[in-house]
């Protein structure tokens, strides 16, 4: 279809057109998303894959959404925080195999234990991952949620340079069902941009296939993206939680859950271009080759766990999520071989700064 070509090749995009690229199902029509993704991240990035390996740090969390396994109702959760000992040896190891970067994410808290706790885990990994190769020491992303403005300043002179906030969706209705009615999509909102205001390199995201939402609604993400100038996008299939109480309410079937989720990643390259987008664990937890295809779609990212083995299991957001019984080093060797088995190799020692970022400087 020629009309096709008209819309992979367009300069401004509508919710119409997003949905028709979301919703190509046939295989030909696919492939064409995804060469022309792929045309995209080679002229604007290059297809360097960056990791940032992840440190899930505490699963205690004051918020209960509905989807979620560590939410605070979930009383069959073993709760933990890593002491700052581990997570900065944690974000050493990092340093030491080569990752430029690093991803410190917790549950959602907002008293002042927990915000000096953070800002002194960031000086603590500053001050102890500098080396030749990395002069600086190695990136910081945050992704411990809905902070103040104030708390989100202090984050960034402490040294973190990146946050990873999950918009979920944008449609307030939706919003509503999937969280308690204290929990508002506005402030969600408004944290974006306090984010931007503190100076950091935003990074949102929604979830894709959660229950009531439509294509179109994922088209408006896409737009929601773009129109408040996102630097990163970390999405991944809505997948259910046993212990939850979206759980009686299911999930897509999964072959669509994936299509769905890759054509996803390949309309915000070709919406977005010059943005981060990461191939995300859950894609891994819907078929095992789940994270190299989300990189064939157009990623850039991906983020080795470095959590320790003994509180994985503990950080469970949804059912089947990968590599809960493994360790930092198997994930290390398991990754690149995904990673290099589809012809893509990683970029080692640097932090790999979203190149959108740099251009809205
Ligand atoms: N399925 C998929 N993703 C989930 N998340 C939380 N619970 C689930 C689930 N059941 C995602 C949310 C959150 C991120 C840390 O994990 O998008 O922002
Ligand atoms: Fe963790 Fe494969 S990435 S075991």
């Amino acid at each position: 279809m020629s009309d096709l070509n008209d819309l992979l090749y367009k300069k401004n995009y509508t919710v119409q057109d997003i949905e028709k690229l979301l919703s190509l199902r046939n295989t030909e029509d696919v492939e064409r998303l995804k060469n022309r993704a792929n045309e995209i991240l080679n002229s604007h990035i290059g297809d360097s894959v960056y990791y940032r390996g992840i440190v899930e740090f505490s699963n205690i969390c004051a918020l209960d959404c509905h989807y979620c396994g560590i939410r605070k109702s979930n009383k069959q959760v073993d709760r933990y925080s890593l002491d700052r000992e581990t997570v900065v040896s944690s974000a050493k190891w990092c340093a030491d195999q080569g990752y430029g970067s690093v991803v410190l994410q917790s549950g959602e808290r907002r008293d002042p234990a927990f915000v000096d706790y953070v800002e002194d885990l960031i000086r603590e990994i500053k001050k102890e991952t500098r080396s030749e190769k990395l002069p600086e020491g190695v990136g910081i992303t945050l992704s411990v949620g809905e902070q103040s403005l104030e708390t989100y300043r202090r984050f960034f002179a402490a040294g973190a340079h990146r946050y990873l906030l999950r918009i979920e969706t944008t449609n307030e209705e939706l919003y509503q069902s999937l969280h308690p009615a204290s929990q508002k999509l506005e402030e969600r909102i408004l944290c974006l941009d306090y984010l931007k205001e503190a100076g950091f390199q935003v990074g949102t995201g929604v979830m894709i296939g959660s229950p009531g939402q439509t294509t179109a609604m994922l088209a408006r993400d896409i737009l929601f993206f773009k129109e408040k100038d996102i630097d990163m996008i970390g999405m991944g299939p809505y997948l259910v939680h046993n212990q939850t109480p979206m759980a009686s309410e299911g999930q897509m079937e999964k072959d669509e859950l994936l299509q769905l989720s890759l054509n996803m990643i390949a309309v915000c390259r070709i919406v977005l271009k010059d943005v981060n987008i990461a191939a995300t664990t859950a894609l891994q937890a819907v078929v095992p080759d789940g994270r190299e295809r989300g990189l064939s779609y157009g990623a850039n990212v991906t983020m080795p766990n470095i959590t320790p083995t003994e509180v994985r299991s503990s950080y469970k957001l949804y059912e089947g999520k990968p590599c809960m019984d493994e360790g930092r080093q198997e994930c290390k060797s398991c990754l690149l071989g995904r990673v290099r088995s589809i012809g893509r190799d990683v970029a080692f020692d640097q932090w790999g700064d979203s190149k959108h970022y740099a251009a809205r400087k």
